[in-house]
Formats: structure tokens, sequence, C-alpha cells
């Protein structure tokens, strides 16, 4: 029987502590809150790792309602940060993921830079928590609202911040909603990050034109699904071809194929996000779709793929067959 491939992905190679994922796909923030309900219907304990519901220094209520509307190809949310606060994240949740064989990352959100290094560093040490993934699309009310992934500066800033009181491995999300993300990547990178991942949701709105208001309570919000999937593939290949530190691709992937379009394009892991929510058990199937193409194509481990954007080429070079030739 052939050899199965190789699907195991280290995305912290930069830390001591790793980040060690039995595979490439993982669920993204804000989906499946965190996680506890999601295992009752799927075996979680096969995914490459669960990243929770963002995760303030205080309980949040979030947005009121309507926050969620269907758009052409795609979802807007203004959820708003809703969550129990890190207090009881490590009180309620962390000894449920201390019994999970899939590591859990936390997502953290702050409105400055004292919130984000006051939520990570109580995180530090805590059973069950496998690595932080900042999310960066948030004001800083200290600095006009302005935010911090929109800033290479502050997006810097808050990296340094974050990792001087930290062990465990930090992703920093980006946002899509900036002119040139090379530069924030770049920047976080010099900064410490020992991941990438992209993007978060693209700013956006729908207006009810009978009601004459817009559909959101909050007016805006933030765009996700299949409509968004091509702006993400072509920032994950932006960042990937100068980043030395993993890429994680996320946004509209809805399929295998998707996924393995991001691993082309350079990502070292997938998240699926907007998906799920219309198919729990879609995180599953991209998975075995992954294993089979690889399967197919003979080819031995990820890395066969994503090496295809160093060479600038989008053919896979399949690897040697796992196995020696006789004679
Ligand atoms: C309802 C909802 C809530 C989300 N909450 C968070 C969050 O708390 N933190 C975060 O970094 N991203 C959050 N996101 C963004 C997703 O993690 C993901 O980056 C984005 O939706 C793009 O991927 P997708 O098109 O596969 O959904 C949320 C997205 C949705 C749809």
């Amino acid at each position: 029987m052939a050899n199965l491939p190789d699907l195991r992905v280290q995305l912290a190679p930069r830390c001591p502590k790793g980040l060690a994922l039995s595979n490439p796909v993982m669920v993204a923030a804000g989906i499946v809150g965190y996680g506890t309900e999601y295992s009752e219907i799927v075996d979680i304990q096969k995914l490459g790792a669960i990243v929770c519901k963002g995760t303030t220094l205080m309980p949040r209520a979030g947005n009121t309602q309507p926050r969620l509307v269907e758009t052409a190809s795609g979802l807007l949310n203004s959820v708003g940060l809703e969550n129990i606060g890190v207090d009881a994240l490590i009180r309620d949740k962390a000894p449920i993921w201390a019994n999970w064989q899939v590591p859990v990352i936390v997502n953290v959100a702050g409105e400055t830079i004292d919130e984000y290094v006051a939520v990570v560093a109580k995180l530090e040490g805590v059973s069950g928590i496998s690595g932080i993934e900042l999310n960066i699309s948030c004001p800083n009310v200290s600095a006009g609202g302005i935010e911090f992934g929109v800033d290479p500066k502050l997006a810097a800033t808050v990296t340094s911040a974050v990792k001087a009181v930290t062990s465990l491995p930090v992703i920093i999300k980006l946002s899509p909603n900036v002119t040139d993300i090379k530069e924030i990547a770049l920047a976080v990178e010099e900064s410490g990050a020992d991941a990438i991942s992209l993007i978060n949701t693209v700013k956006g709105m729908a207006i009810d034109i009978n009601e004459g208001k817009p559909c959101l309570e909050n007016i805006t919000g933030g765009l996700s699904g299949p409509a968004i999937k091509p702006i993400a593939l072509y920032m994950v290949y932006e960042v990937a071809k100068d980043a030395h530190i993993p890429v994680i691709g996320c946004g509209g992937i809805a399929c295998a194929e998707d996924a393995l379009e991001f691993i082309m394009a350079g990502a070292s892991a997938v998240q699926v996000g907007t998906a799920i929510l219309t198919n729990p058990h879609i995180s599953l199937t991209i998975l075995e779709g992954i294993e089979h193409f690889l399967e197919d194509k003979g080819i031995g481990s990820l890395t066969g793929l994503t090496r295809v954007v160093r060479d600038n080429c989008f053919v896979p070079s399949p690897l040697p067959p796992p196995f020696k030739e006789e004679g």
C-alpha cells in the first residue's frame, strides 16, 4: 500500500514552543465560538487547529441586531466581538481544551496596546492553549480610532509588545483593508511574529432600499465568504513571496480545491470560516480532499505544493515517490 501523504505542518518554527499541526486545515476565528458545540457535531480532533472567538479583557455584548446579512456570494457581519472575556475563557474553556488533541489558538482583540498585552499575559502558562492569534483589525482608541492593522508602525508595536509577555507562538492576523499588505506583513515579521494569517473580513455595506436604511444596525460590516476569495488569494501570494515565516490563508475557502489554491499560492495552512456556517462538516471534507489530491498526484507532502510559489511556477512538481527504486 502506498504511503499516505505527510500533511503535518509547523506553523511557528521561530518559536521554541513551536506550533505543530497534524494537518493544515484550521477553523477560523469567530465561526465556532469556543469549539465546544462544534465538537458535538464534527470530530474536531481530526482538524489541524481551532481558532476561538476574538477575546478581550472584559466580556463584551457585541453590536445590536441585525448584525448578519447575506450578499451575493458573501456574508456581511458586524457581530462586534461579542465574547465572554479572558477570565471566563481561562476558567471555563481552557480546561476543556486541555483534554483535546487538536491545538486551540486563542484569537485576541483589544482597543489599546495595553489591553492586548493584558489579555495575552493572562494566557501565559494556561494549559489547553497552544498559541495566540492577534486580531489587529481593531480600532486603537488611544490613536484616534485608526486600526492597528492598517499602519505598519502600530502593527509592529502591538506585535513586539505582545511577544514580550508570552512564550506562546504568536500569529498576527492581517486586515485586507490596506493599500500595501506586504508592508504590514514584513513589519510584523520583523517585530517577532511567528506566523501571519490573512485575511480578515473586507469592509462592506448593504442597503435595504424599501426601508431606505442600511441592512446592518451598525451600518457597515465585514464581508466574508466566496466573494472575497480572489482578494485573499492575491494577498496570500503577495505576502508569501517575501515572508520568511509561515503564512496561513483564509477567505472564502469552501472546498478542497479552494484550499489547494491557497497552498499553491504559498500558504502553509488554511482557515475555513463562513463555509462552516452552511455546512459544519466542510472542514473535514476539505481535509480529505487535500489528502486525495496529493495521493492522486503522487506528492508525498504539503511542501511539494507550497514550494511551487517559490519557483514562480504554478505546475505542482511531484516529489519522488516515497519508496526506493529496485535494482
Ligand atoms: C460571524 C463572523 C465572526 C468573526 N469573528 C472574528 C473574530 O472574532 N476574530 C477574527 O480575527 N476574525 C473574525 N472573523 C473573520 C474570520 O475569521 C475570517 O477571517 C473571515 O471571515 C474570512 O474568512 P471566510 O471567508 O472563510 O469566512 C469573523 C467572521 C465572521 C463571518
